[in-house]
């Protein structure tokens, strides 16, 4: 689904939050972003600047479910099928994201957000890069963008990844389209990190139809429907990045980072530009969906997992729900190591039966306070590698940050205090009793 598509349906649905005074993207439009966190926001009127901005497009499951048309405790299985089967893209000739091409690039023409005053300058953050790897082909992914001046950004390119290593192999430039307001499924399939090789735009054509059109100054091919395209080059000049905002919501340091250069700008016309709030709900859930199928898919090596659910205190990254259908006593322990080797960043996992609802928080405390007993169902791991994201982690610079690690499995215990293997009917005096409706 397309980003007007979204706001339509949005509006229709109620969700939209519309703010017709005039907004100005200069340190006020993230304050009035951060309270209405989790809701789609529409600024109509923006200060200095033709064009609307829209933002908190993926702050909710719901709207991902929306735009993929799917119940959002489907999502999971959704995105695991687009990985697993990922679709070439048609190519198309003409496209809305290139209705008007710029004759001169100023990027000061953009209404780009400052989000905070500690930050480095007024940075893209829904801005997702296309570039093509020279061994492994194309590569989508988001990356930040401090805008330096009217033809130049400053990118955040985390080492290791697709457009770092596709950069550091190249000895020019290397080509780059960067794509905003693009569609929802882009958007998704862009935070994921498939093996080399495999193409996120396939990935996102699995999920949702996403035609694409070649780049009018550069050898690149972007979705068709993205609001804006700035086709440029990634330079090998550095320049200051940060201090930012991270998912956090504590600070990241300045770094030398590439240095972007703007040759080309095309967008629809009337485009509307997108941003995303780092470090609030939209930021993390992007961050932490994508890692739901892999926990799934090494849950579901050892036994029957229903579903996984990635939870907004644990920053949708660092904390797990796991749903299993239990077939064996030991069941639960194995899918808590199973979770632990399918997200290694993942933290606290909570294991639980399919009669509770993982997206329900009370519901799985429930299962903690009837079913778990600590010296029985506790899995402690201790000095394991660590998502460099978790402050209370043990950090030693160039090195791999190190935590314990702790699962909890909250399903019905099939073995009783004195060593007997529980019977159906005992396991099921664990269930809750329903009240008829
Ligand atoms: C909202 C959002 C912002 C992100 N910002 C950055 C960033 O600034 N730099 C970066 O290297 N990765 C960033 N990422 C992570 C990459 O997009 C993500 O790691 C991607 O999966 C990398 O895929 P790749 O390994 O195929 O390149 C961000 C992710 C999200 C969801």
């Amino acid at each position: 689904m397309n980003l007007r598509e979204f706001i339509t349906q949005t509006q229709d649905r109620g969700w939209l939050i519309t703010i017709e005074d005039e907004s100005d993207p200069e340190l006020e439009m993230a304050r009035i972003l951060s309270k209405y966190d989790g809701k789609p926001v529409l600024f109509t009127r923006v200060k200095g600047y033709p064009y609307p901005v829209v933002a908190g497009v993926c702050s909710d499951r719901a709207y991902f479910a929306l735009a993929l048309n799917v119940p959002p405790e489907r999502l999971l299985f959704a995105l695991t099928e687009a990985l697993a089967h990922p679709l070439s893209p048609p190519l198309v000739e003409s496209a809305p994201c290139q209705e008007v091409i710029e004759s001169t690039v100023d990027l000061t023409t953009l209404p780009i957000l400052h989000h905070l005053p500690g930050d480095a300058g007024p940075y893209i953050t829904a801005g997702v890069l296309v570039t093509k790897d020279p061994d492994h082909g194309r590569n989508i992914a988001f990356h930040r963008l401090l805008r330096l001046d009217e033809r130049h950004f400053a990118a955040r390119l985390v080492e290791g990844r697709g457009t770092h290593t596709a950069w550091s192999k190249t000895p020019g430039d290397l080509e780059v389209a960067i794509c905003l307001g693009a569609p929802i499924q882009v958007l998704i399939a862009a935070a994921t990190s498939p093996p080399q090789g495999v193409d996120e735009l396939s990935i996102a054509h699995a999920l949702a139809p996403t035609p694409l059109v070649k780049c009018r100054t550069k050898d690149l091919e972007v979705p068709a429907e993205c609001e804006f395209i700035l086709e440029g080059r990634l330079t090998h000049q550095l320049a200051a990045e940060g201090p930012f905002i991270d998912l956090t919501e504590t600070w990241d340091i300045v770094r030398q980072q590439p240095v972007i250069e703007i040759d080309c700008i095309t967008h629809r016309r009337q485009p509307i530009y997108q941003a995303l709030l780092p470090g609030k709900l939209e930021h993390k859930l992007l961050m932490g969906l994508p890692r739901e199928p892999t926990i799934y898919a090494a849950v579901n090596q050892v036994c029957d997992c229903r579903n996984v659910c990635l939870t907004a205190g644990g920053m949708y990254w660092l904390h797990a729900v796991v749903q299993i259908a239990k077939r064996h006593p030991d069941d639960g322990r194995r899918a808590i190591e199973a979770a632990f080797r399918g997200h290694t960043s993942l933290k606290h996992v909570v294991v639980v039966d399919e009669d509770v609802d993982l997206f329900n928080p009370a519901e799985v405390e429930w299962a903690i306070a009837t079913r778990f007993q600590a010296d029985r169902d506790l899995v402690l791991l201790e000095n394991q590698p660590s998502s460099s994201l978790d402050p209370s982690a043990t950090h030693v610079p160039g090195q791999k940050a190190r935590t314990s690690k702790l699962g909890l499995d909250a399903t019905i215990p099939w073995i009783a205090p004195d060593g007997h293997l529980r019977s159906e009917e005992e396991r099921a005096a664990f269930r809750r009793i329903a009240y008829e409706s």
